[in-house]
């Protein structure tokens, strides 16, 4: 089949082994419907599902292989990963999950993956037990820190006759989660959200470390709640229970990690919303074995850096931040003066003494404390609680 040079496509769909490659030619047809152009490449083990002419018919491209197409540009792959803004794998098997995680490039599908900077969204399709071995749990969880999208998979009866997850999910859902990231939609498209969540540990010794109580649920909401309105967010995890479902994910253990990444990524972000319980204090030394009991132990601490504080200190016009303030008494005043002194838009007050709300369950209480006044956010999941405080983002941001 004969193609004439054709403009670079935005989308670049890989297909690799599995049965479910046949559906993923849906996907093509999804996308030749609503005008968006979309260049295939097959693995060699997608090829024994489906041959490159289906794809190339749909697609009216030429199919990237690793045997190439006997003319044209020397590295056509190079230039298709150049020029997509979502590469997206649907099936991804098993084996291109683990490829992607490691870096491992001896296909044409792997090498595009790593010569992009488009964003990966990924359908995976596999057998349960694959799907749910630690080595894919790994991967996955690899890929997501990276920013990956994962879409599905379903439950359902899978190929081989057992049922469980790993059916690939519907062409139309995976299309739908490619056209977010082509044109988000929602109040906060287009903004930066920083997200910090959970509670840092400090090390004492390799076992032990000074904490707090925070889960983590009321930063993930706020997190998920921003995606759904379109925003681009980075989450910054302490030790959390949770995780957003999307977006770029960033461990940061201790109050010094968290200080590190939450500098360099506040320079950019529209909205710091920092949720985190960080520590006040941190041991001035930490062990580097295990302390055995020997007596009493006295320790020493140190305060750790005010994150907000440096933040608020850098921040640019019109950068929006929000506080977080965990109170046992005199909530409202103690909150007032924070947000003074830490030169922030927003103070989310929350009363910790309480054990119906807060820490370690799913709902929460809040009073949104700004420069013009104090307001109520009455009991509610900390999805409900989300909502309100990004819907007083937005009017900050205005
Ligand atoms: N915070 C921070 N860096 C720290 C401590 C806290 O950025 N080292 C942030 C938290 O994420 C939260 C807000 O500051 O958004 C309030 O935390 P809190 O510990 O209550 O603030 P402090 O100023 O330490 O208040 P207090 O004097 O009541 O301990």
């Amino acid at each position: 089949m004969g193609f004439e040079a054709v403009a670079p496509a935005p989308v670049l769909l890989a297909v690799t082994g599995g049965i479910a490659a046949y559906r993923a030619a849906e996907l093509v047809r999804l996308f030749v419907r609503d005008g968006t152009a979309v260049q295939v490449a097959m693995t060699p083990s997608a090829q024994r599902f489906v041959g490159p002419t289906t794809f190339a018919g749909l697609s009216r491209r030429a199919v990237l292989t690793d045997a190439g197409d006997g003319g044209g540009p020397i590295y056509p792959h190079l230039d298709a990963a150049r020029a997509a803004r979502v590469l997206m794998i649907a099936p991804c098997s098993a084996n291109t999950l683990a490829k992607l995680a490691h870096g491992i490039a001896d296909n044409v599908v792997c090498e595009s993956a790593l010569a992009t900077n488009a964003v990966l969204v990924l359908a995976p399709a596999m057998n349960v037990r694959m799907w749910e071995h630690p080595a894919t749990r790994s991967a996955v969880a690899t890929l997501r820190a990276r920013g990956a999208i994962i879409v599905g998979p379903d439950t359902g009866e899978l190929a081989e006759g057992e049922t469980g997850v790993g059916r690939m999910a519907q062409p139309a859902e995976i299309h739908a989660a490619v056209m977010s990231v082509l044109s988000p939609a929602g109040p906060l498209a287009g903004r930066r959200l920083l997200v910090t969540a959970g509670g840092t540990r400090e090390p004492l010794d390799p076992v032990r470390f000074l904490g707090n109580r925070s889960s983590g649920r009321m930063g993930v909401a706020l997190a998920d709640e921003a995606l759904r309105r379109g925003a681009d967010v980075t989450t910054l995890l302490c030790n959390a229970a949770v995780a957003p479902g999307r977006g770029t994910i960033v461990q940061t253990p201790t109050a010094a990690d968290l200080e590190r990444e939450t500098l360099v990524r506040a320079a950019d972000a529209d909205v710091v919303l920092m949720a985190a319980a960080v520590a006040d204090y941190r041991p001035v030394v930490a062990a580097g074995s295990k302390r055995s009991r020997d007596g009493a132990w006295t320790l020493e601490l140190v305060p750790t850096a005010d994150i907000l504080a440096a933040v608020a200190a850098a921040r640019r016009p019109g950068q929006v931040l929000v506080g977080f303030a965990a109170e046992t008494d005199d909530g409202l005043e103690r909150a007032r003066a924070k947000r003074e002194r830490k030169g922030v838009d927003l103070i989310v007050l929350n009363d910790v003494s309480r054990p119906d709300i807060g820490f370690e369950v799913d709902d929460n209480e809040v009073v949104l404390v700004s420069a013009t006044g104090a307001e109520p956010v009455a009991k509610a999941s900390k999805r409900e609680i989300a909502v309100a405080i990004l819907d007083r983002v937005e009017r900050l941001l205005r």
